[in-house]
């Protein structure tokens, strides 16, 4: 059983060592804004933040976890889902059919909080990681760009 904070919940996940987070977020705490792409680390979708960086968690092992880590999935990004980045995403119409989109979300908000003003370099390196087969590269870039400027 690990106890770890989840949206600001604490949450008790009771799932072996080796287990994905990815797993005990979308199985244990039915928090299913978090997908499954590759379950290899090579595609984004399953990003979360852990302790406020983003990881893949299909390659965190809950065991890795300190007692109280704090998890933060798109569904606690924000208490009314209009993080600057959720709002830039919805007034530039990014998604296609959506799959990928939490993980570029909380991929980008990592960049943002890191690097407030990124360039078209910062946003093409942080975001590198993360795949979209819908091709909405181009306007994932453009509304990171008016989030932060928000
Ligand atoms: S499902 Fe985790 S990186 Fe693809
Ligand atoms: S919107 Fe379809 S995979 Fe990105």
């Amino acid at each position: 059983m690990k106890k770890i904070i989840v949206n600001g919940v604490e949450s008790s996940v009771d799932v072996t060592d080796d287990t994905p987070l990815l797993w005990a977020v979308r199985e244990q705490l039915k928090l299913t804004g978090t997908k499954f792409g590759c379950g290899e680390g090579l595609c984004g979708a399953c990003t979360v933040h852990v302790n406020g960086e983003a990881v893949r968690s299909c390659q965190t092992p809950v065991g890795d976890l300190e007692d109280g880590a704090k998890v933060t999935t798109i569904e606690g990004l924000h208490p009314t889902n209009e993080h600057p980045l959720q709002v830039a995403w919805i007034e530039e119409q990014v998604p296609q059919c959506g799959y990928c989109q939490s993980g570029q979300i909380m991929q980008a908000a990592d960049l943002l909080a890191n690097n407030p003003n990124p360039s078209d370099d910062d946003i093409a390196a942080a975001m590198d990681g993360n795949i979209c087969r819908c091709m909405t590269y181009g306007k994932i870039k453009t509304a990171i760009k008016r989030a932060a400027q928000a």
